[in-house]
């Protein structure tokens, strides 16, 4: 959640910058006429009704709903420098929420992001993403905030940014440049399967809202597969969002499509990587829920996406087991911590779950730390979040908790363990310093 206002405070900042580059330079994109999308429907497990399945794969949640006991009643603090805004009541309220909306306003809030008043939504509510939503879900989405959803009258609450910051105008000129709507258009070369993972990649899974690079006004670089950049990677709030393209090296053309499937499943893919964080809340209140044909076509999607290069070497080929007890045992504990401060954190806060040599258990549960996508990756952050704030998921598979040690370590002592875990199960030495991890505590709250 806190991943989330963040990343609204850098959209909002982005679209305000747009609205002060206004100039006739810019040529308006082409805008397609929204047309039915013949995308293969899937089959919707038997728990839940095919518009509950959207809005899990869309993660209406993730925003609407700030107490679990209130469902969709909005309410997300979402702090921007300029002020706060709050997420909106979306359930059928009559006075509140969205009971008054008929299927064609709905159908504009996803597809243009326009309210029912004729105003603009932030483009933190990814319409940009949703726009490709074909006719028949929007309707089956529709149908099931209005007669599944529980009313729940609650009150917006007025975002109190100062009237003239809050102006809406720069986000139409946001959208005249940077969104094209219309639902996804069937690509006929390709499979009904390949049409399918397109569909929900680059639609209401909205993989591409955190791994797409974003360019100077925060617009998305590229918002399907024909463009360069797509999936190829970005950073969010002190985490990055992996490269996910089909490069062999710096994405995950070395994964089998079970394994793809596996990961958005469980979040977790021994040997490769786990999901934390913002990947975590995402696994966990969306893409478990997803059927098997679903995530075997996400996966099918994912392998056509062109390969983005950094010619670096691949995070999930470093390092291998080495102990670190042995160098220590039998050494006075002040000279431990004196030379070898690296190891001695180590061993005084993470060993006795990864185990003294870094490979975890043998059933995966504790993951290892080489061969491992946050350690062996050269972007230091997201170890240095999964170390403060610890990882938490909770699906169909069970609990999965790791502490956070964000109270319990200083950032020299983050630093100095970054740095060791690095240079011993990764691709070396990050060099981080107390100011850096100081830097990313800031982002992470
Ligand atoms: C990443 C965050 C995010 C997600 C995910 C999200 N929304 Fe939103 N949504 C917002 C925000 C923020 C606003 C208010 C924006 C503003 O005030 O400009 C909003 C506004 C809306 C509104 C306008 C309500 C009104 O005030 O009249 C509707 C309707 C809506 N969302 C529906 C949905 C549906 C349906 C989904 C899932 C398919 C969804 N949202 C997913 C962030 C999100
Ligand atoms: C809310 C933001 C967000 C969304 C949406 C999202 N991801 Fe991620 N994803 C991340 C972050 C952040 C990580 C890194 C997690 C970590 O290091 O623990 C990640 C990690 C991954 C990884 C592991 C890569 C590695 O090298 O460790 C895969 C695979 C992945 N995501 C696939 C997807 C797919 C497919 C989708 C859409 C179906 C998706 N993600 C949607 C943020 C997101
Ligand atoms: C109480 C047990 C426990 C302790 C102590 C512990 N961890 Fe973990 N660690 C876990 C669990 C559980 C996971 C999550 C596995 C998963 O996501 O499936 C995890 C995951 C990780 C990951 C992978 C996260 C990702 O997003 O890929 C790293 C890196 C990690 N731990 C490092 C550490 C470090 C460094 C320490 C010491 C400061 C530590 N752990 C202490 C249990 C522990």
């Amino acid at each position: 959640m806190t991943f989330r206002r963040t990343l609204l405070a850098i959209i909002v900042l982005g679209a305000a910058g747009v609205g002060a580059i206004v100039s006739g330079m810019w040529a308006p994109k082409t805008v397609q006429t929204p047309k039915e999308a013949q995308v293969v429907t899937s089959q919707v497990p038997n728990t839940m009704s095919r518009g509950e399945y959207i809005a899990r794969m869309s993660d209406c949640t993730a925003c609407h709903t700030t107490d679990a006991d209130k469902p969709f009643a909005g309410g997300l603090a979402m702090p921007l420098p300029m002020g706060t805004l709050y997420s909106t009541n979306i359930t059928p309220d009559k006075e509140t929420g969205i009971g008054n909306y008929s299927l064609d306003e709905f159908k504009r809030v996803l597809r243009e992001g326009i309210r029912q008043d004729g105003s603009r939504l932030y483009p933190a509510m990814p319409y940009t993403e949703y726009t490709k939503l074909s006719n028949a879900d929007i309707e089956a989405l529709y149908d099931y905030f209005m007669h599944t959803v529980k009313p729940i009258h609650q009150e917006n609450r007025h975002n109190d940014i100062p009237a003239v910051l809050s102006m809406r105008w720069p986000l139409a000129l946001w959208n005249w440049m940077f969104h094209t709507q219309g639902a996804y258009q069937v690509n006929r070369e390709e499979s009904a399967e390949w049409n399918r993972g397109a569909y929900l990649v680059q639609g209401s899974t909205h993989c591409g809202t955190c791994h797409t690079p974003r360019g100077l006004a925060m617009q998305s670089v590229a918002s399907d597969e024909t463009k360069s950049g797509f999936l190829g990677g970005a950073d969010l709030a002190g985490w990055h969002a992996f490269n996910i393209t089909h490069d062999e090296k710096s994405g995950i053309g070395g994964w089998s499509n079970q394994e793809i499937v596996q990961y958005l499943k469980t979040g977790s893919v021994p040997g490769k990587a786990q999901a934390a964080g913002p990947m975590a809340e995402a696994v966990e209140h969306s893409f478990q829920y997803l059927s098997n044909s679903d995530l075997y076509a996400i996966a099918t999607y994912l392998r056509s996406v062109p390969g983005v290069s950094d010619d670096g070497a691949s995070r999930f080929e470093q390092g291998s087991a080495k102990a670190q007890d042995v160098q220590l045992r039998g050494l006075p504990v002040e000279q431990v911590r004196k030379d070898m401060p690296g190891a001695s954190l180590y061993m005084g806060n993470c060993s006795v779950c990864h185990d003294a040599d870094g490979s975890g258990s043998p059933d995966g549960y504790y993951p290892s730390l080489y061969h491992n996508s946050v350690v062996g990756s050269d972007k230091p952050g997201n170890l240095v979040q999964v170390i403060l704030h610890g990882v938490k998921r909770h699906t169909a598979e069970g609990n999965v908790m790791m502490p956070a040690f964000g109270e319990h370590l200083s950032d020299e002592e983050i630093a100095t363990l970054t740095n060791f875990l690095t240079a011993t199960y990764g691709q070396g030495d990050a060099h981080l310093k107390a100011s850096d991890i100081k830097a990313y505590r800031s982002l992470g709250d």
